[in-house]
């Protein structure tokens, strides 16, 4: 791993602009349950169509927001990892650095990350399902049954998250696209790379000349097309990475 590492580490000048893409692996070491890891995923308890879905909200809205106030309490219990600490410091490295995740909790902004680009929204918003209404939560609506009604138009609040078969905020996705093609570095961090348009960023990268570089415990979609898989934990790996690139800036 060590010599991967210092691979790694080559391809990340002072003067290369990074995108670095997350996925729920990089706040699994920060005890929040990733979507697909068998043992403790989150679907591995329920049916992703009973809840993170439009047509689930509809069909049991109180199911729905139980799940989302449960996953907030679990988000709001975790602190940010080695990993999260590492990625903000690695910005402060690299000219050009665009965090892009795929996650709904806030640890990457909690450790010191500036201006994260959010693919799915943020659990710690929330909004009218139907005039899209911004809400702020009451701590009463949190440890309620049923979502409160909108203060404008009386329909139901709804996390601020994206749902399967909804479309990501497009303003995140273009900025996230124009990054990917025009980066020199493409850092993957914690995703299984299953989920459209998120998992296709590597690719455009790829395709545009960038080097790919996957961090995840174990080999994906992503790893078979990285330039270079550092197989290992993120709270690890990354913390090693950050380290390597200060080494090189030092000793240049
Ligand atoms: N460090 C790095 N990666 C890890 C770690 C760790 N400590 N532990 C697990 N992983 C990896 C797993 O190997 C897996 O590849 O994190 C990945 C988690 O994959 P998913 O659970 O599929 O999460 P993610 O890729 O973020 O899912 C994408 O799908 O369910 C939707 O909207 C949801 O944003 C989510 C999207």
């Amino acid at each position: 791993m060590r010599e991967d590492i210092v691979r790694a580490a080559q391809f990340i000048p002072a003067d290369s602009a990074v995108v670095c893409l997350t996925g729920a692996g990089v706040s699994a070491e920060s005890g929040v349950p990733t979507f697909r890891d068998s043992q403790t995923g989150l679907w591995s308890r329920f049916d992703a169509e009973e809840l993170a879905t439009p047509e689930g909200f509809k069909r049991d809205p109180g199911l729905v927001w139980r799940w989302y106030m449960w996953r907030l309490e679990q988000l709001e219990a975790a602190s940010p990892n080695l990993g999260h600490h590492a990625l903000a410091e690695l910005a402060r490295l690299c000219e050009g650095f665009l965090l892009v995740t795929q996650n709904v909790d806030d640890l990457h902004e909690q450790a010191g990350s500036v201006d994260v680009l959010h693919l799915h929204g943020s659990l710690f918003s929330f909004r009218c399902a139907s005039c899209a209404a911004p809400h702020h939560l009451t701590a009463e609506q949190r440890g309620a049954d049923l979502p409160p009604a909108c203060g404008v138009c009386s329909e139901l609040v709804r996390p601020d998250v994206v749902w399967f078969g909804e479309s990501l905020p497009w303003d995140a996705v273009e900025e996230a696209a124009t990054a990917s093609h025009r980066c020199s570095v493409m850092l993957v961090v914690g995703t299984s790379g299953l989920v459209y348009p998120a998992s296709q960023l590597p690719l455009v990268a790829r395709q545009a000349g960038a080097t790919v570089i996957d961090v995840n415990p174990e080999p994906g979609p992503i790893s078979s097309i990285a330039d270079v898989f550092l197989q290992g934990k993120s709270g690890e790996v990354l913390p090693a990475l950050v380290r390597a690139v200060a080494d090189r800036r030092a000793s240049a």
